[in-house]
């Protein structure tokens, strides 16, 4: 494994930090418990010190997975990454979307980053996670009902108390970063990014070099699509948000499946997996710090966690673009 500095910190990241959303089951159709704490297990002997995980993941579930899947590990040995602002249990900002939680139950979420509420959720975090501090603690989703001078108090507080480290945010366009960082110092921004969903190009990653903030790239292998597994008429389990996505039109997967067999015989020319192949393409690009790889077992989170052992050429970089500057989607 290899591991990079987050900007503004002494926090070092492994390059593939295991992503915990899929653990906690909610809007991926349920979760195997014992197999989310193996493949948690599974990363970590494989060098992934650094996990990331949110309260609405399965609304505590995911937290209380890690928790249970780092019992007894040295606490300074691994990075907990977890998020703030959205709350299942609490009415109170902007409404999001309706959902149903694993059991069922239908929950309203609301993106809310008021003060006593992160003070609270953190208090909740550090519970679950069965630890005294959070090494990076994010804002989940912009909340345009709290000045986010608020929010970034309430977490320069928390980092005062030591329950805290570093500040981070998810999904903050650049002048929401300028705006934070009146408040706070920011080491990182969590964003969508793999070969199909580049859109941060165009200002995110120009704003993050220029003002040194780290890219953690979420869903890199576009939840799935880009292992080249699902297949036009792919079944989602019942409750999987997957099916509902516009990548996962059959169309969709059928173009995108295309660009894979295009980029296959690099791949096989390297004795590495087409998950692999992408994992390495994301940690290429300029400006992106880390990779954000969810997995679902022990088998997806080993296979995820080897794919550092080599680097891409500059000739195998320019293919891919090649290939990706002829792949259209249809929206
Ligand atoms: N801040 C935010 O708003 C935000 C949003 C999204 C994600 N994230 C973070 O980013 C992390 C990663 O993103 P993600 O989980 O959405 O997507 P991802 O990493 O692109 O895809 C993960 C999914 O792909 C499948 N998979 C993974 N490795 C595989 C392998 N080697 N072979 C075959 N299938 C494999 C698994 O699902 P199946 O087996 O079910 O196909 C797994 O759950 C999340 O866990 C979360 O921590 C943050």
């Amino acid at each position: 494994m290899k591991y990079r500095k987050l900007e503004n910190t002494d926090l070092w990241l492994s390059e593939v930090t295991f992503g915990a959303w899929a653990a906690g089951g909610w809007m991926w159709g349920g979760t195997e418990r014992q197999e989310a704490i193996d493949a948690i297990r599974a990363s970590y002997a494989l060098g992934v010190t650094s996990i990331d995980t949110a309260p609405i993941y399965g609304q505590g579930v995911s937290e209380d997975i890690v928790g249970e899947a780092i019992k007894g590990l040295p606490r300074d040995k691994f990075q907990l990454l977890t998020k703030y602002g959205m709350r299942w249990d609490l009415k109170r900002g902007d409404f999001a979307f309706s959902s149903k939680m694993n059991n069922g139950d239908d929950i309203d979420i609301y993106k809310y980053a008021g003060k006593e509420s992160i003070i609270k959720e953190c208090e909740d975090s550090l519970k679950r996670l069965g630890t005294d501090y959070i090494d990076l603690y994010q804002i989940h989703w912009p909340d345009t009902t709290t000045p986010i001078a608020e929010s970034m108090e309430a977490v320069e507080r928390l980092i005062e108390q030591g329950k805290v480290r570093y500040a981070g945010v998810c999904n903050y366009n650049a002048a929401q970063m300028a705006e934070a960082e009146k408040y706070v110092t920011l080491a990182s921004n969590q964003v969508p990014y793999s070969m199909v969903k580049r859109g941060i190009e165009d200002e995110l990653v120009p704003y993050c070099l220029r003002n040194q903030k780290s890219i953690l790239a979420y869903s890199p292998l576009e939840r799935g699509l880009l292992t080249g597994k699902i297949k036009p008429g792919y079944q989602f389990a019942s409750g999987d948000h997957r099916k509902d996505v516009s990548f996962f039109k059959d169309e969709n997967i059928k173009r995108t499946d295309d660009f894979l067999n295009m980029i296959k015989p690099i791949a096989a020319e390297r004795q590495i997996k087409l998950s692999q192949l992408v994992i390495l393409w994301t940690l290429q690009q300029p400006g992106i710090t880390i990779a954000l790889v969810g997995a679902r077992n022990s088998e997806q989170a080993i296979e995820n966690a080897r794919a550092l052992d080599i680097e891409l050429t500059e000739d195998e970089l320019a293919i891919i673009s090649g290939y990706l500057n002829q792949l259209e989607l249809v929206s």
